[in-house]
């Protein structure tokens, strides 16, 4: 479901779940916050932009004839018959602190990435950050580049982050993915080479080549 489901309260089958191990009944055309809101449960913990943005709203789900159990966003997954589900409350931990004005160039990028984020090497590849993501983003995957040293590939794959940060506790090895991923979009961004065309364009400007006419 890529938007936030219609509101209508009333249309789609009926069907009968559980939240938080409360039963409930809504229309099956409802996402599982709309559905609370609709019997009359007022929850506003845990959920934000209700546009699966702001990654509040995270829940765990179990549906009928299914053993696997899903992280999901309560705002973007339409309830269904017998589903189980039950949000997520954890604190947000905040353990890497860095400014990137302690970065001189980029050739240190690589360095003091290990030193902000040590625990990014133990990675042990099991896969949980991947299954854990509402996103579908190749986290695993994400923090593998990143540990090399290839921050603009890895910055790439956590675009779609939400940071909802099931992956940070998902990991048995403690790692803020989430965090990994934003280092690295943070440091692309701060030592992205400018466009040649504007180089060239500053560099007549400071020979005196091109007028500026105001
Ligand atoms: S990468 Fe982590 S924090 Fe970002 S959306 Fe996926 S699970 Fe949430
Ligand atoms: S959950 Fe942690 S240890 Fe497992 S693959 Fe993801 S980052 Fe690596
Ligand atoms: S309320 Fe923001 S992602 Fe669901």
């Amino acid at each position: 479901m890529g938007e936030q489901a219609e509101d209508s309260g009333r249309s789609g089958d009926q069907v009968n779940l559980t939240i938080n191990g409360k039963s409930i009944s809504a229309p099956s055309s409802l996402s599982v916050i709309q559905a609370l809101w609709h019997t009359g449960y007022p929850r506003v913990k845990s959920v934000g932009c209700l546009e699966g943005v702001c990654g509040s709203c995270r829940v765990m789900v179990r549906r009928v004839d299914s053993r696997e159990v899903t992280t999901e966003l309560g705002c973007q997954v339409l309830i269904e018959e017998g589903m189980q589900v039950n949000f997520l409350l954890f604190p947000t931990p905040t353990h890497h602190r860095y400014q990137l004005e302690e970065i001189n160039s980029s050739w240190e990028v690589q360095g003091k990435f290990h030193k902000f984020f040590p625990e990014a090497e133990m990675c042990r590849h099991c896969g949980g950050c991947n299954q854990t993501c509402p996103k579908g983003i190749s986290v695993e995957l994400g923090v593998e580049l990143a540990s090399k040293g290839r921050f603009e590939e890895a910055g790439a794959l956590f675009i779609e982050c939400v940071l909802c940060n099931l992956c940070q506790t998902a990991c048995p090895e403690s790692i803020a993915p989430n965090h990994v991923g934003l280092f690295s979009r943070r440091v692309s961004a701060y030592f992205h080479i400018r466009p040649s065309n504007l180089i060239n364009r500053l560099e007549k400007l400071r020979k005196g080549e091109l007028e500026i006419i105001k």
